[in-house]
């Protein structure tokens, strides 16, 4: 287990979205690096590139054309490994998105596997074995090539399923098992890229949709251990590299599969968007004043699977990503202070999507780009300045437009505004850094409270208390303490806590 782990804080960067250093309205490597002293002066100490590969962006870069090469757009090889260089001058390491499912349909093996003619490339992806062959269980493209065969994709239609095999054989014509030779190379192809770039630099890796590989795997079994074999690469190769999984069942992607980290997301049951998105609008979210909320669908599925993972990696909480409507959607500023609190002083390690620390709006009317449909509104370019696309670009023809309103949040009006986000943000980020109760692997115990709010829950000596609601509300307490952190006022005595509304407190006792 990589020891930096423990007090990480990421910072995921859209790299078409970030800074664009040379004025042609996309975001690119040397606006990163120029960002550098930003991201570490937000306290984080590590980064989530989403892709940087060459790549047609049907799909934002997720549908890979080469995997060995950095688009044009975002610069060179050599300029992402001076970003490598730059960011671990800084103490912040890079995790680089690793698409291992599928490639994009223009990928050099998918035209190669596509041909009539067999090649190395023929079991490279999932053909059935003639055209009139398409059961409908699987998602097939059909009669678009020269091959007799249909193909299986794994997302968009522009993205072609990479042959794993399949843990239970329902077609033996077409269908090959997860040790087939053809599909074992498809394994080593993926190690040879992660070497690649763990060799010039990368600290390992943000896995997309890694439970996708094997298919037909129900239980997932077949596909956790193909990671387990990856996971034995870099514990002997590249001990200090780090994999974080989009699984969402941690007890397959860290205790069998072996990541280390797994993301906690909306779509895994309901216990993270029952936090802060759950109902169409966050109206029973447990962060939204309205006091619809309740906790018990949170602890009650997310504490099980904490203590069965903790001993062996982290659950990952995250602000948001660039697949989800941002929290600005559905909470006010108050209760999104308090989203933070929670995020950065709970166990495991923490994700912070660029923009959220300025509480950016999602631009919900915007027609989708590259793949990004209703996901277009939470990939807008981040907001710096007062300037022309308020800092991001000097180009006519920005990427995406900015947020268009008058009281757009920037970093440049946040930065010195003792009540805005960016303060809240950068406070919690520092405190979590600052006490090892709060690192990712501190203890955890909630106040037993059956789901209601105010609710409460200890790390070692830091105890935090948060009244989400937007009502004065007490809460019994067995504990008392300095004050190492409050948002709004919350005052202690005679074992009982009595908090003003949408308020957070820390103590250490
Ligand atoms: C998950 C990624 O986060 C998303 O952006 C992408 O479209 C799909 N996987 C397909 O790769």
């Amino acid at each position: 287990m990589p020891k930096w782990l423990n007090d990480a804080v990421f910072y995921e960067i859209y790299p078409q979205s970030f800074y664009d250093s040379n004025g042609d309205g996309i975001g690119d490597l040397e606006g990163i690096i120029q960002k550098l002293d930003y991201v570490k002066g937000l306290g984080c100490n590590a980064i989530w590139l989403n892709p940087i590969y060459d790549s047609p962006f049907m799909d934002a870069g997720y549908d890979v054309r080469d995997y060995k090469k950095v688009a044009p757009r975002y610069g060179t090889n050599a300029d992402l490994v001076r970003l490598f260089e730059e960011a671990h001058r800084r103490e912040i390491k890079i995790l680089l998105d690793l698409v291992p499912g599928h490639t994009s349909d223009t990928h050099p093996w998918f035209l190669e596997a596509k041909k009539a003619a067999e090649s190395e490339y023929t079991n490279r992806y999932i053909f059935t074995k003639t055209v009139w062959d398409a059961p409908p269980q699987y998602r097939m493209m059909c009669g678009l090539c020269e091959r007799n065969g249909n193909y299986m994709v794994n997302y968009f239609s522009s993205q072609p399923a990479l042959n794993y095999g399949f843990a239970e054989i329902t077609h033996p014509d077409w269908q090959l098992p997860t040790d087939h030779p053809d599909c074992l190379k498809t394994v080593e192809a993926i190690k040879d890229i992660m070497r690649f770039w763990l060799d010039k630099g990368a600290d390992g890796f943000r896995v997309d949709m890694a439970d996708s590989l094997v298919k037909n795997d129900e239980d997932k079994t077949a596909t956790a251990k193909l990671w387990r074999g990856v996971r034995d690469m870099l514990d002997e190769e590249y001990p200090e590299a780090a994999m974080v999984a989009e699984w969402c069942c941690p007890e397959r992607a860290i205790n069998d599969a072996g990541f280390h980290m797994d993301f906690y997301l909306d779509h895994y049951g309901n216990g993270y968007s029952c936090l802060f998105r759950y109902g169409e609008w966050g109206d029973k979210a447990v962060f939204n004043p309205n006091g619809e909320g309740d906790l018990s669908a949170f602890t009650e599925e997310y504490l099980p699977n904490y203590n069965r993972t903790k001993e062996n990696g982290y659950i990952s909480f995250m602000t948001n990503n660039h697949d989800m409507p941002r929290v600005t959607a559905y909470l006010d500023k108050a209760a999104i202070k308090l989203v933070n609190a929670f995020i950065f002083t709970m166990p495991g390690v923490p994700f912070l999507y660029y923009g959220d620390e300025i509480g950016m709006r999602y631009q919900a009317d915007l027609v989708s780009k590259e793949g990004g449909y209703s996901r277009t509104g939470s990939r807008t370019p981040m907001q710096w300045n007062s300037g022309k696309n308020l800092g991001f670009s000097e180009s006519d023809e920005p990427y995406l437009p900015v947020d268009p309103s008058d009281d757009a949040p920037t970093v440049e009006n946040q930065k010195d505004d003792p009540d805005s986000i960016y303060r809240v943000v950068t406070d919690l980020i520092a405190i979590r850094r600052k006490y090892d109760d709060l690192h990712g692997n501190g203890e955890l115990e909630f106040m037993a409270n059956k789901g209601q709010l105010p609710f409460s829950y200890r790390r070692g000596s830091l105890v935090m208390f948060f009244n989400p609601l937007g009502r004065e509300a007490e809460l019994q307490t067995a504990y008392a303490g300095d004050v190492v952190y409050k948002l709004g006022e919350a005052v202690i005595s005679n074992g009982r806590i009595k908090m003003q509304p949408q308020s957070f407190l820390m103590v250490q006792i």
